[in-house]
């Protein structure tokens, strides 16, 4: 009788253990880019205008006349501030997250990790127009 309730007692710390052990959770999250240095001030024009204008990268497709947002050098910052940009939250800005590499939307053209850090960053600079 006493090893069969010894037997059962360890049956049931068996199953409490991988009861515990089988509760964990996956969350999906967007890997964050390495955060931008504060306290260097990214210019739209010079760091993020060619992110979508070099080789046509964006512009491509999102150019005068085409598909919205216009990412073209001279129309981008009109097209995307403030449509496309949530100051109280910058990383649910669209113009950051819907072309984010590890997005599940926009499979027509992903940003690069580093390129949705200069994004990201400039929106929580303010989006400004420098
Ligand atoms: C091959 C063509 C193509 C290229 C290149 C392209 N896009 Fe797009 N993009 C589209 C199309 C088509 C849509 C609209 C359909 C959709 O939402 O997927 C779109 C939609 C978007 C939207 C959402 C627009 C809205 O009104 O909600 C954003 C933001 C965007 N693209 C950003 C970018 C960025 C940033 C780049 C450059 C890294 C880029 N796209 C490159 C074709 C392209």
């Amino acid at each position: 009788m006493y090893q069969i309730r010894i037997l059962k007692q360890s049956l049931a710390v068996i199953v409490l253990l991988l009861l515990a052990s089988a509760c964990t959770y996956d969350f999906i999250e967007l890997p964050k880019p390495d955060p931008v240095d504060p306290t260097d001030t990214i210019s739209f024009q010079s760091a993020v205008v060619p992110i979508f204008s070099d080789g046509n990268n964006c512009t491509a497709c999102h150019t005068t006349g085409a598909t919205a947002p216009d990412l073209t050098a001279s129309k981008a910052f009109d097209a995307i501030v403030p449509a496309y940009v949530n100051l109280d939250d910058p990383e649910s800005s669209s113009i950051y997250w819907y072309a984010h590499p590890s997005s599940n939307t926009h499979g027509w053209k992903k940003l690069s990790l580093s390129e949705a850090a200069i994004i990201l960053g400039w929106i929580q600079q303010g989006a400004q127009n420098n």
